[in-house]
């Protein structure tokens, strides 16, 4: 955890005072901790103690951190964001996007993975209200940790509790992606698109930049693991400590993955010809005057995640990917099931995403649809690796 950035936001619970333990394990781990007091959290725990513990000016007014660092900036400077702890108010503040403070500006703008620390009531959390707002954060990516059962402030036990500082530290490295988590794994990345030749000088392709993919070879990689990248043609640079196959068409894409296997997870993120010219002409392909064009017969290509996933040497854990226009979620759930994926990831490409620097991704599990917010596809690879470190775990 040594120079992650954090920002803790500290809302209305007696379990505030919980903050300043988790403050300083944190700190004892290297971190740097921002903590954001909400007017509520400021009537369980004072300014001084959160300052005295993080080592920084505790931010609290919306208008005054706006004339100092501007709460764009500051979601910008997190790694992740922490709300621990995260009262019912906050929740359903959350949950609706409200931002009348400076807690709400900061969840609202930030991109870095959000962590939700609930403590409240047991009657409070149970109520329908809060589940809905705890269904509605959860399906656009933000994590949980808690809340506990146990004693509560009140004489009355529960479901309710914060989650022990100690316990809480591990959750927040979990969302980080520390290194070494996928150490010893072995993992397949598929990338960029493929070239399928008509001829000497021509051949059919697409889009992609193997951007999405080169960043998740490479966020795996950070987590440790040994990574084999299987990409197709790009005008980027390998990701470092990465194994790279260069491939030009989706067969030789197939036979460089099952040269690759055994490995533990394959994630394929290229965007492979479905079809292929049926046969390569070995000279140039010539117009002939007066001619209309020729045909193009197409072949259909093998498809890798599908071999991959009923293979008798298959991942673990096997993703692909679903580029839509339309229908995402459909065509994508009837994808996962026809191709064999456990994991697949959705996202809209008809809004120009493809080939750009962000990316705005489902991710459909058997445990059902997550909606990622539109991050970099930087973001959206360390969270995946995080969450295939998790399944791997
Ligand atoms: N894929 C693959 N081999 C192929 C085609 C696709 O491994 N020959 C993988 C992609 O890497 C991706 C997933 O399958 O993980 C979905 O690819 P996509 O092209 O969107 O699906 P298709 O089955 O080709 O469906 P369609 O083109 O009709 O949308």
């Amino acid at each position: 955890m040594r120079g992650a950035r954090i920002l803790l936001v500290v809302s209305g619970s007696v379990a505030a005072y919980k903050a300043l333990e988790l403050i300083r394990l944190l700190r004892a781990e290297g971190a740097e901790v921002q903590p954001l007091l909400t007017e509520a959290g400021a009537r369980f725990v004072t300014e001084e103690s959160l300052a005295a513990l993080s080592g920084r000016r505790v931010l609290r007014d919306l208008w005054a951190a706006e004339a100092e660092i501007g709460h764009i900036r500051l979601a910008r400077w997190a790694d992740a964001v922490v709300v621990a702890p995260a009262s019912a108010d906050r929740l359903a503040r959350m949950a609706l996007g409200l931002v009348e403070d400076l807690a709400g500006c900061v969840l609202l703008a930030t991109r870095a993975p959000i962590l939700v620390a609930p403590a409240m009531n047991p009657a409070m959390w149970a109520h329908p209200a809060t589940a809905a707002h705890v269904a509605a954060l959860a399906a656009r990516g933000v994590a949980f940790a808690g809340p506990e059962e146990g004693p509560m402030a009140e004489p009355e036990s529960g479901l309710g509790r914060l989650m022990e500082p100690p316990r809480l530290v591990e959750a927040i490295r979990a969302l980080l992606g520390g290194p070494g988590r996928l150490a010893g794994r072995h993992v397949l990345v598929t990338s960029g698109p493929t070239q399928e030749p008509i001829d000497p000088v021509r051949y059919i392709a697409n889009r992609s930049s193997g951007r999405q993919g080169h960043a998740i070879a490479a966020a795996l990689a950070e987590m440790g693991a040994r990574v084999t990248l299987v990409s197709g043609p790009v005008a980027i640079p390998d990701p470092r400590g990465v194994t790279v196959v260069r491939v030009e068409t989706a067969r030789q894409m197939l036979a460089a993955c099952l040269a690759a296997l055994p490995a533990e997870a394959a994630v394929c993120c290229a965007a492979v010809a479905d079809w292929r010219p049926a046969e390569e002409a070995a000279q140039k392909r010539k117009k002939i005057p007066g001619e209309a064009p020729p045909p193009l017969p197409l072949a259909p290509n093998p498809d890798i995640l599908t071999t991959l996933a009923a293979h008798p040497d298959r991942p673990r854990l096997v993703v692909g990917f679903a580029a839509e226009t339309e229908n995402l979620l459909a065509h994508a759930a009837e994808k996962r099931a026809r191709k064999g994926a456990d994991w697949m990831v959705a996202n809209d490409v008809s809004a120009g995403v493809m080939g750009g620097a962000e990316n705005e991704v489902h991710l459909l599990t058997a445990a059902g649809v997550e909606h990622w917010p539109r991050m970099d596809k930087r973001e959206v690879a360390r969270r995946l690796a995080g969450r295939i470190a998790e399944a791997l775990a």
